[in-house]
């Protein structure tokens, strides 16, 4: 059966600003509005299923072995990327009913929280448990502002990862141990593909992973340093390298299933699993879908950074939160013991396909997939994700991908560009 999710009538983290300072609202650094029970602790993500829902079986179980007296509660929001639950989370913030954690991503998307006074400063928590140096410097500064720490890290996932099927590609004489060298070499394979009988060489789902198709091909198309302009505004998307890139993904497209919109990553992602794609652009939560069907790296399927983007790693991390009024923050931060305690991220990440954050982990007790993950980001150019919310605030990436949203079904590369000039300029600010 495919999975279907709501689509997204963008996000709505952005009007927090305007949510007003009711009581527990009343700034950064005030004290959680905690009752002294905290016998339970109620914990908001958005892997309410599937693969998502293991690793964070597998966290959970790691928290009630070394918290036995705190009830989880799971109050999880089904929608990949957080497509349904961003907009759940923003209500309940709203109304100042927040959870005692939430899922965020570190970067830009912290900073909305942040700005709109929703998040409690975890500085001394850091130094109380450890862990200020337990930390890559990279994720740390994304969880910084001001100098203040706001949330603790859970995992590193990459989103520049072409998920292959290598049995399909030998249908057409290609060999998926070699990664295509660029963009153009990618899609003449794709047409390979096609010519031998590969109905679809590439496989999408929903809006968020046609943006995230995006974001890579941009990548791919400007390189690190261009694509990281786009953020600070340095890279205009008026450039003629956008206008490429925007002729890539319409090439893309054309070989892509046309039925994507609507269903979440996993009936994408499963399609190259099952051969009947060739290729997924996914991030590595997808290695955790793979291997829930009994799928083996190097054999049943393979991956390749994005043709074009070898050399540099397209960073997320997703990271938890002790929110403003929260009901159990003691028991709050006992979660936030467990997910960045060694034992924790472990456990987690083996499940979830991630790395770990700490940069104390043993790297032997992670299979061939992870081990080369680490390998890269210690050595890649770290760029920040667009669809992920590291590279810009919720409000830009709402833009982005109803301007995408629109070009997948009207194909008007111009207009694309016109929107997404303007989307760059309202969300830096000019
Ligand atoms: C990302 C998140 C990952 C994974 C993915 C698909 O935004 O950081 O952990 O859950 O969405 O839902």
């Amino acid at each position: 059966m495919r999975r279907t999710i709501t689509a997204v009538a963008g996000i709505a983290i952005a009007g927090l600003a305007l949510a007003g300072c009711a009581s527990g609202d009343s700034g950064k650094g005030s004290a959680s509005g905690g009752s002294g029970d905290n016998s339970q602790v109620e914990i908001f993500t958005w892997w309410a299923s599937g693969s998502e829902k293991v690793g964070l079986d597998a966290l959970v179980k790691v928290f009630n072995e070394q918290y036995p007296d705190v009830k989880f509660v799971n109050a999880s929001v089904a929608g990949g990327a957080g497509s349904n639950a961003k907009n759940a989370l923003a209500s309940r913030l709203k109304a100042n009913n927040p959870p005692d954690s939430f899922q965020a991503h570190a970067g830009a998307e912290l900073t909305d929280y942040i700005e709109a006074n929703k998040l409690e400063d975890l500085s001394s928590f850091y130094k109380d448990n450890g862990l200020t140096d337990a930390f890559p410097s990279t994720l740390v500064d994304r969880l910084t502002v001001d100098g203040k720490i706001y949330s603790v890290p859970s995992n590193i996932h990459r989103a520049n990862v072409v998920w292959v099927n290598t049995a399909v590609l030998k249908k057409a004489g290609l060999d998926a141990t070699k990664a295509p060298a660029d963009m153009d070499a990618w899609i003449a394979d794709m047409k390979k593909l096609k010519a031998a009988g590969v109905a679809t060489p590439l496989s999408v789902a929903t809006d968020w992973t046609q943006v995230q198709l995006f974001e890579n091909v941009l990548l791919a198309d400007l390189g690190a340093d261009g694509y990281s302009g786009l953020w600070d505004g340095t890279t205009k998307f008026d450039d003629a390298k956008v206008t490429t890139a925007i002729d890539h993904y319409s090439q893309l497209l054309a070989l892509a299933n046309t039925d994507g919109t609507g269903q979440d990553w996993p009936v994408a992602t499963d399609m190259v699993i099952d051969g009947t794609a060739a290729y997924n652009v996914m991030g590595d939560w997808a290695l955790a879908e793979f291997d829930g069907k009994g799928k083996t790296y190097g054999t049943d399927f393979t991956t390749w950074p994005t043709p074009g983007t070898e050399g540099t790693f397209d960073f997320l991390a997703d990271s938890f939160t002790l929110p403003v009024g929260a009901p159990h923050p003691e028991a709050a931060k006992d979660w936030l013991k467990t997910i960045s305690s060694a034992e924790g991220q472990k456990a987690f990440n083996l499940a979830k396909g991630s790395i770990p954050a700490r940069t104390d982990a043993n790297k032997a007790d992670y299979p061939a997939y992870q081990q080369g993950a680490m390998d890269s980001f210690s050595k890649d150019t770290i760029v920040s994700s667009l669809a992920h919310g590291a590279a810009v605030k919720v409000s830009w990436l709402t833009d982005v991908t109803s301007a995408i949203g629109k070009y997948v079904s009207d194909k008007d590369g111009k207009a694309l560009q016109d929107a997404l000039v303007q989307a760059q300029t309202k969300g830096l600010g000019k």
